[in-house]
């Protein structure tokens, strides 16, 4: 049964009904005035979710192209940068701006910790002379389930004065606050398949002025992903190449569900589901793997102890149908990750909580009493 397949992943994230539907039509031109009315309302709500009045463009690509974007069209080679590398994903960071010829400084993190916002604030306090040109970073780091303090961290950026911020919200936008105007971010990075409950295809991207000011400089080499044809063809409410036509139909449907739900709830949701779950766990014997302080509102990974986290995923999913994600690089075998990002509602939480109870009883790793207490434990976080 495989429309049954319940996606506790975070990313490809399960996608409404009805957003489904929006897209399964003859694909418009992409020159056309319909298309035009399209990309504008999508542009405009997509400023309500970044919570900014910058401009804010849509690429068709993964995540990836939008984080690669924010580097190439605001750096030059040699630049002096600041990398935040707690996971995989902040390793990603690194590797491109390395691909690049950037002068990487990393600040690391142990994996499943959150970075340490009093090294950026150190590294940048001592730059005096403002030869860093940029504090990369990711804020909502998958492969750990950490959440890292952007709040704080950019903070310290804005008062280095020169340092751009280019972040990846790539599992926090739409899943917890980002205010992208108040915190002054100059680059956010997010990608269609998370949060924005549809499916993969598009790339999304906040660029303050500063960031603009900054392109003008730029040197890096870029062609697709230069933002300034972007931005041009934007004015006119269109796209330099053929767009992905029928995700833009797809993200109207689901930004107006957003708007519905409103932020507010749409955050208040995603942290009781992280609340249930964690409670859960701790319920039935397993250990988180992130620092509890820091739990993403997207994602939680689960040690596995003795049992084989890969093994266990394969039981949850042919015996319950329901997708969970494996542990990363050497995290395999010994993590998995529950994914409780975009449209998820309280429903899946119950069940997933419901198919790890079971699948450990059935291994004899904790009594009915504990299953049953942890199914308890989990739906006090969803009143
Ligand atoms: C935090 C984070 N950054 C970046 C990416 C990369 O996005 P994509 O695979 O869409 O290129 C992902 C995808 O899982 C992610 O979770």
């Amino acid at each position: 049964m495989q429309d049954k397949l319940n996606l506790m992943i975070p990313g490809p994230t399960p996608v409404p009904e009805n957003v489904l539907s929006s897209m399964s039509k003859h694909p418009i031109g992409h020159r056309s005035g319909d298309f035009q009315k399209i990309v504008q309302k999508t542009t405009e709500q997509l400023k309500w979710l970044h919570q900014t009045t910058a401009d804010v463009l849509t690429i068709t690509g993964s995540g990836t192209a939008a984080m690669e974007a924010g580097i190439i069209n605001t750096l030059s080679k040699g630049d002096q940068v600041i990398c935040g590398d707690n996971g995989k994903f902040g390793e990603r960071w690194v590797k491109v701006a390395r691909a690049y010829g950037l002068d990487v400084k990393v600040v690391k993190a142990d994996w499943g910790t959150p970075l340490d916002p009093n090294q950026f604030k150190k590294i940048l306090q001592e730059d005096t002379n403002q030869k860093i040109k940029a504090v990369i970073l990711t804020h909502s780091e998958t492969s750990t389930g950490v959440i890292n303090d952007l709040e704080k961290i950019s903070s310290y950026i804005r008062n280095h004065k020169k340092a751009l911020s280019i972040v990846d919200c790539v599992t926090s936008i739409g899943a917890c606050n980002v205010p992208t105007d108040e915190w002054g971010l100059d680059i956010v990075a997010s990608g269609s398949q998370k949060g924005y409950m549809i499916p993969p295809g598009l790339s999304f991207i906040a660029i303050s002025q500063k960031a603009w000011k900054a392109s003008e400089n730029s040197d890096l080499p870029k062609f697709y992903l230069d933002l300034k044809s972007y931005k041009k063809s934007l004015a006119n409410n269109s796209n330099p190449f053929t767009p992905a036509v029928n995700l833009f139909l797809a993200l109207d449907e689901a930004l107006k569900m957003m708007r519905e739900e409103g932020l507010d709830n749409i955050f208040l949701r995603h942290k009781k589901h992280k609340l249930a779950i964690s409670n859960a766990v701790k319920a039935l014997n397993l250990e988180l793997f992130a620092d509890e302080n820091y739990l993403s509102p997207s994602i939680t990974a689960i040690k596995t102890g003795k049992i084989n986290a890969e093994e266990f995923r394969k039981t949850v999913k042919n015996k319950f149908d329901i997708l969970l994600a494996g542990g990363q690089d050497h995290l395999k075998g010994k993590i998995f990750r529950v994914g409780h990002l975009g449209y998820v509602n309280d429903r899946d939480i119950i069940t997933v909580v419901s198919a790890i109870s079971i699948t450990l009883l059935d291994l004899g790793k904790i009594t009915a009493k504990e299953a049953g207490e942890a199914l308890v434990k989990a739906s006090k976080y969803l009143k």
